[in-house]
């Protein structure tokens, strides 16, 4: 294939891959979207085998196998609430992807020393931040924050190494320099994410894959590969974009997550007065019996309904209530509940809610006033009103869905325990608050039978 007819390939296939990505942003579309993604992907591939630079094949076809077994077996085993650390793991393969590139670039005495060390230095600290992100998720070391005397020092002197070493193998082109700046941005990685608490975690995952996508683009430009540049700018800008609407809508900065610290013991005295408060209980059938003669009841789904996988029978619960007892049902979503975002309308969808009784917090915060009933299943800290009156809560000032204005609250969550941030929830202590203790599976289908029964 000669080059024009690749470069052209190329084009086609990115602009497939630009045509996957917008059809993903809605789930209408989201299906029509994963399969221009696939069709993007075959033709990506089959016109890099056919480049004139793939000498050799068998190499090449053991690895698409391998990666190919590996891939399709983690995707067909992962649960739902372990998807954040598979994206962890793939950003760290895509970041060592572009370190071997680079190190085999280098062996080859190729001279692209710019293009390289950039692709190479970027794929490093995103491969070790990555793995230490993927430690903390899967619970292979404490999610918390670890901080030591020094560490932001050590970072900084890490940083001027690296830059400086990037600087030298830059002017010179001495391996040995290279590989100096393989191990210290290696390090750079692990120290960076270290500090990082665990309800920072996707943020900082999305930040790696940020950095796995402009690694990608170094490593395009030193091969002169249209495609890996063109996906990799992608992949950098729309992890930086999302990053960024990530933190917004926790209210907080790229600075003060990187930083770390976030969800650490700050909430003691709140702790402290919580002590001496009650929390009212009911029973599945107390809830059934206010439902089914409100008026209005708003649902607030969280991170507990994706760990029960409840949304089915929260379906089932919404169209009772419609049908059978003439009820208006809405489903209120955070843009930060659960823990990716997304995560609550992928849910939804899945069960075939409605898109019309789904509706984003600033749509629907004002109806809480009006409504009879807040159902918030599984939800936590994007209920706490801590984050609109306690400036010391490490929470402050993140939007939050204003449930307490309903006249009742129910809460269906297992224990009074804390949500991802480690912050109280005072609302479980508020005079129309019922607990609904359980599994948010099991207690919605308690409710739904007796919905059923009456
Ligand atoms: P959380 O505040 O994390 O609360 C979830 C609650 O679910 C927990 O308090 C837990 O209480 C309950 N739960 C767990 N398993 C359950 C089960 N099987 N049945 C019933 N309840 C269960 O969740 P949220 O309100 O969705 O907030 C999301 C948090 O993640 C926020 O702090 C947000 O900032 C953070 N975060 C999210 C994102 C994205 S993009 N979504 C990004 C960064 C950070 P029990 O243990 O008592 O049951």
């Amino acid at each position: 294939m000669s080059i024009s007819y690749l470069s052209f390939s190329y084009l086609l296939a990115s602009i497939l891959l630009i045509l996957s990505i917008r059809g993903l942003s809605s789930p209408e579309t989201a299906r029509k979207g994963n399969i221009l993604g696939i069709i993007g992907m075959i033709l990506a591939i089959l016109t890099t085998l056919y480049s004139p630079l793939v000498s050799e094949y068998k190499w090449v076809l053991l690895m698409i196998l391998l990666g190919g077994i590996i891939g399709t077996i983690s995707a067909l085993k992962v649960k739902m609430t372990a998807l954040p650390q598979m994206i962890a793991a793939f950003n760290g393969l895509g970041g060592l992807s572009s370190v071997f590139i680079a190190a085999a670039e280098i062996i080859s005495g190729a001279q692209t020393y710019l293009e390289t060390s950039l692709g190479m230095l970027i794929g490093a600290v995103a491969f070790s931040g990555s793995l230490i992100a993927f430690a903390k998720l899967q619970g292979l070391m404490p999610a918390k924050a670890i901080t030591f005397p020094g560490q932001q020092f050590l970072n900084l002197l890490l940083a001027l190494g690296v830059l400086g070493s990037a600087t030298l193998f830059i002017l010179n082109g001495n391996p040995d320099i290279f590989y100096l700046l393989a191990g210290l941005s290696i390090i750079l990685g692990l120290l960076l994410v270290l500090p990082i608490g665990g309800a920072d975690m996707p943020v900082v995952i999305s930040i790696l894959n940020a950095y796995s996508g402009w690694a990608a683009v170094g490593i395009g430009f030193a091969l002169h590969n249209v495609l890996l540049i063109i996906i990799g700018s992608i992949v950098g800008a729309s992890g930086a974009i999302l990053s960024y609407i990530m933190v917004k809508a926790m209210n907080r900065s790229l600075k003060n997550v990187m930083l770390g610290g976030f969800g650490v013991a700050k909430n003691k005295t709140a702790q402290a007065d919580e002590e001496e408060k009650v929390a009212h209980s009911g029973t599945p059938e107390d809830a059934a019996f206010i439902m089914e003669n409100a008026n209005k009841v708003i649902i607030v789904p969280g991170y507990g309904m994706a760990v029960a996988q409840a949304q089915h029978i929260l379906k089932e619960m919404a169209v009772d209530l419609k049908e059978k007892y003439d009820v208006e049902v809405k489903f209120a979503i955070h843009p930060v509940a659960g823990r990716m975002p997304g995560h609550m309308n992928v849910l939804l969808a899945e069960a075939n809610v409605p898109y019309d009784d789904v509706f984003e917090l600033d749509d629907i915060n004002r109806e809480f006033a009006t409504a009879d009933v807040a159902y918030v299943i599984g939800a936590n800290d994007v209920t706490n009103p801590q984050a609109k009156t306690n400036p010391d809560s490490p929470i402050f000032g993140m939007p939050i869905l204003d449930v307490e204005k309903a006249k009742t609250v129910f809460f269906v969550k297992r224990s009074l325990a804390t949500g991802y941030s480690g912050v109280d929830n005072p609302l479980f202590y508020a005079p129309n608050t019922v607990m609904l203790y359980g599994d948010a599976k099991k207690v919605t289908e308690e409710i739904v039978r007796s919905l059923e029964k009456n």
